[in-house]
């Protein structure tokens, strides 16, 4: 799929089918978040990759029921390493950078999923600790975004966009 093609067909798919991603898909997916920018090349964050059942249904607990979590054939958990960044940047790696990483890293692995002709959406309402606590984070790692990756079930509309004027200020 042509790029532009990929950022003009993701939606936030929240229904997949029972069919699984294949595990040459999540590679794909997987190499192409290492492919996105960090500060300092550090890609100062982690992915968790959660498949089995029983973890999607405690992720979807921990996202607040949220049931597009457990629908999925997979999820990436993404969190920031706050230390790594912080070795090399300090404070501004630390509260600053290291979030940053992780959440290109996430937008990436959506895009891949897109070119794959798969679906996801980017689930940010979630109790950190308790995510934190599932996927067994170290210390000073901060969870950013869960990304629930499937086969769609659903063809949503495009949401509105703002007006460029609200947003595009030439200075
Ligand atoms: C930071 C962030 C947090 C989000 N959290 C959630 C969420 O917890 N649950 C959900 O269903 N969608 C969530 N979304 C998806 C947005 O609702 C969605 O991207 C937005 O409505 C635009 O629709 P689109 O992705 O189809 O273009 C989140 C998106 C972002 C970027």
């Amino acid at each position: 799929m042509d790029f532009f093609d990929a950022l003009d067909k993701r939606r936030s798919v929240r229904a997949f089918t029972d069919k699984a991603v294949d595990a040459q898909s999540v590679k794909k997916i997987i190499d192409s978040v290492m492919l996105a920018p960090s500060a300092g090349g550090l890609q100062a964050y982690k992915i968790y990759l959660v498949r089995d059942k029983a973890n999607l249904d405690a992720l979807g607990f921990a996202a607040y029921g949220q049931e597009c979590v457990p629908a999925a054939s997979i999820a990436l958990v993404f969190t920031a390493d706050q230390k790594r960044s912080a070795a090399k940047y300090e404070e501004r790696g630390f509260e600053f950078y290291s979030i940053q990483d992780a959440t290109i890293a996430a937008a990436y692995s959506q895009l891949a999923a897109t070119a794959l002709g798969l679906a996801s959406v980017w689930v940010g309402g979630f109790d950190p600790l308790e995510v934190s606590r599932l996927v067994k984070a170290g210390e000073y790692e901060v969870p950013v975004a869960i990304i629930p990756i499937g086969h769609p079930a659903e063809s949503p509309e495009r949401t509105p966009r703002r007006s460029l004027k609200s947003i595009v200020k030439e200075v």
